[in-house]
């Protein structure tokens, strides 16, 4: 029997190249979605699924990470002077209550398997564990997707990744599963298929709980396509020792945070869902001529 899942790994080490200029002097988890940085939104989720200790496995660069989740006394000092009290809870607000941090380095950015890897030693022998990729997003409007996966691997004692449909003709961008009809178990992983050659339409995306095993085999993965670790092909090792099941993600939204046009979606419905500002936010959009302002670059 595996120990209580209570760790979650969540790998902040890589470069953000997708998202350069920003992502130069600023860690691509910390740019915001109306008024919090995506990293922010990540251990919320975790903390609703029970997790208590958050390894950060990170670079030299961000720092900032670190930072968010830490005390700032002279601001709480300058807020609670100034009678800024709801400044001063919004503050108190970012780290969830139970929720313990550490961090580990990747010296170099060989891939989200080494990333993963660079927490073994933080990880027991019986301990299951979670990993977040912090720059998707969940949006869900009732329970937190690692809640609902948390739920469900409590009464399957086995790995389970979140999966969600995506447009058959879109499965070329995306990892792709093939699972049994009957109970999503796991049977294949195929990273960005043709459509005629995909198993389903089913992406992997970016909420892992793993047992154990994983990190094991991740120990024994060779570098794989681009030189870098793959996650995925330790998970495809796993899948021929253990049973590995799908849970598939609905009624929710996934943003790929990443990507441009995946963080301005995320910016205008998570602006559209917020109760401060969402009706008047609405208002604006609808005042404006939505075309686009310049044609696209042939
Ligand atoms: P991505 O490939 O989305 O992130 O990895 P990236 O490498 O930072 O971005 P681009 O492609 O250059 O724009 C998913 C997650 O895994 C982490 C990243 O920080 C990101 O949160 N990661 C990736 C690492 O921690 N180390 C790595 O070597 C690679």
């Amino acid at each position: 029997m595996y120990a209580k899942l209570t760790k979650a790994i969540i790998p902040v080490a890589g470069l953000g190249t997708r998202f350069l200029p920003a992502t130069k002097a600023i860690p691509k988890e910390m740019l915001t979605v109306v008024d919090k940085p995506l990293i922010q939104y990540i251990i919320h989720e975790a903390a609703e699924a029970g997790i208590t200790d958050i390894i950060f496995v990170t670079h030299s660069s961000k720092g900032a990470i670190e930072n968010h989740f830490d005390s700032h006394y002279e601001l709480e000092a300058k807020l609670i002077e100034g009678g800024k009290l709801d400044r001063l809870a919004t503050m108190k607000a970012i780290t969830p209550p139970n929720v313990n941090f550490v961090s580990v380095r990747q010296p170099e950015a060989l891939g989200l398997g080494h990333a993963i890897l660079c927490a073994a030693h933080i990880i027991a022998p019986n301990e299951p564990f979670a990993v977040l990729l912090p720059d998707v997003l969940m949006h869900h409007p009732r329970k937190g997707c690692l809640a609902q996966m948390a739920e469900y691997y409590e009464t399957v004692h086995t790995s389970v990744i979140a999966l969600e449909q995506v447009p058959m003709d879109q499965v070329n961008k995306y990892g792709i599963a093939g699972v049994s009809e009957v109970d999503l178990r796991v049977h294949q992983l195929v990273e960005k298929p043709k459509p005629e050659e995909a198993p389903s339409n089913l992406s992997v995306v970016g909420r892992y709980i793993f047992t154990p095993r994983l990190m094991e085999l991740l120990k024994t993965t060779k570098a794989g396509v681009g030189g870098e670790i793959q996650l995925t092909d330790a998970m495809a090792t796993l899948l021929n020792e253990e049973v590995m099941f799908g849970f598939e993600f609905k009624d929710g939204k996934s943003y790929d945070c990443g990507d441009k046009l995946g963080f301005l979606r995320a910016n205008i419905e998570y602006a559209l869902r917020d109760p401060n500002l969402g009706a008047a936010f609405n208002d604006y959009l609808a005042s404006l001529e939505l075309k686009p302002l310049k044609k696209k670059k042939e």
